[in-house]
């Protein structure tokens, strides 16, 4: 019998596949499936600040006569945010009481005082871990990368400095030193990386020349970069790296142990197949170790990290030469 068992975050796992935050696991049912269907863990969907203030703003225009009455302004809005923060802890509890595998609450906010609010509130609410769901849109012409990186900084600083939760951050991978980055946030003490995260993007519908939404659902597993930074940092960090984006198999998830990380999420897939592709992938990863003789995680997790081979330069390249012949 092989051993799936793994460590992230100093949280113990009995296999390395973790639900990504998403609908899938906005509701406890949602994270009871998860469960039952063997994922190890569970991010939640992640509470958004910016909704809590869309909605403020759309309860303030139903509220009669608020344009006379502009203190109406601050009940409604700690109103809403109350209901919302609530309503969130509410489901990190329910999802504790309902499940054995740790619940890792997920926070994405704008501003610095929230980040330090709802870390603080989930710290509080008994989830097992948070994870900070951050990106800057750097649409913003007049703000250099390091202005931006700096942004990124000072908030996993003080959100690190504020909790003792295990802690991670999931990252876009559009920086200019994604090692440094990342580097600077393990320094900072955080537990776990989270590479990547894949966005919300915008398309045009051509027929009713419009703007649109992109396929929320990715449809094939573009996991490449995921797999290169996986492979560069792994052996450069203190942090666990959780490999994030394009994962849909068991394959693929093999491929991001090997390049070092201690656990993965699946999202697309989950929409794509169903829970139950959980038991699928952890038979399959069962099957590949036993044909190896890998009988734990531990004795292949790394072996292909950039740090552990004699030519570490082959994920640097990024060149179609033909120098450095694979
Ligand atoms: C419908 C949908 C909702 C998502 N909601 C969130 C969210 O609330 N917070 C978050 O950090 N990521 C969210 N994500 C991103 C996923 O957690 C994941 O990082 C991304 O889908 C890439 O992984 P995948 O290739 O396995 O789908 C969402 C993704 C999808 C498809």
């Amino acid at each position: 019998m092989q051993n799936l068992e793994t460590t992230y975050m100093g949280l113990k796992l009995k296999n390395p596949l973790i639900l990504g935050s998403s609908s899938l696991s906005d509701n406890v049912d949602g994270v009871k499936k998860a469960e039952d269907a063997g994922f190890a863990a569970v991010v939640l969907k992640s509470i958004f600040e910016e909704q809590i203030a869309f909605d403020v703003n759309a309860d303030i225009k139903s509220v009669d006569g608020f344009h006379a009455r502009n203190d109406y302004y601050d009940v409604v809005s700690s109103i809403t945010t109350e209901r919302y923060l609530d309503k969130y802890l509410d489901l990190v509890n329910k999802a504790k009481k309902a499940v054995n595998i740790p619940v890792i609450a997920s926070i994405n906010c704008t501003s610095e005082s929230a980040w330090l609010e709802y870390a603080k509130l989930f710290q509080e609410s008994g989830a097992d871990a948070l994870e900070l769901n951050y990106y800057i849109m750097p649409s913003n012409a007049k703000i250099t990368g390091a202005e931006i990186e700096k942004l990124y900084f000072d908030v996993a600083k003080l959100t690190r400095d504020t909790i003792s939760l295990p802690l991670s951050i999931k990252m876009p991978w559009h920086f200019t030193s994604i090692a440094n980055v990342v580097k600077n946030y393990s320094q900072m003490g955080f537990d776990g990386i989270v590479m990547f995260n894949h966005f919300f993007r915008p398309d045009i519908d051509i027929n009713k020349v419009k703007i649109c939404a992109d396929r929320l659902i990715q449809p094939k597993g573009e996991y490449s970069e995921t797999l290169r930074w996986t492979a560069l940092m792994s052996g450069e960090i203190k942090a666990d790296i959780c490999s994030s984006t394009g994962i849909r198999d068991s394959e693929t998830v093999i491929k991001m142990l090997l390049a070092g990380a201690k656990a993965v999420q699946l999202t697309s897939v989950v929409y794509k197949e169903g829970y139950t592709v959980a038991s699928k992938i952890t038979k399959e990863i069962e099957a590949w170790m036993k044909e190896h003789n890998y009988s734990s995680i531990k004795d292949f997790d790394g072996i292909l990290a950039q740090e552990r081979i004699a030519d570490p330069e082959k994920w640097e390249r990024a060149q179609y030469m033909k120098a450095n012949r694979f």
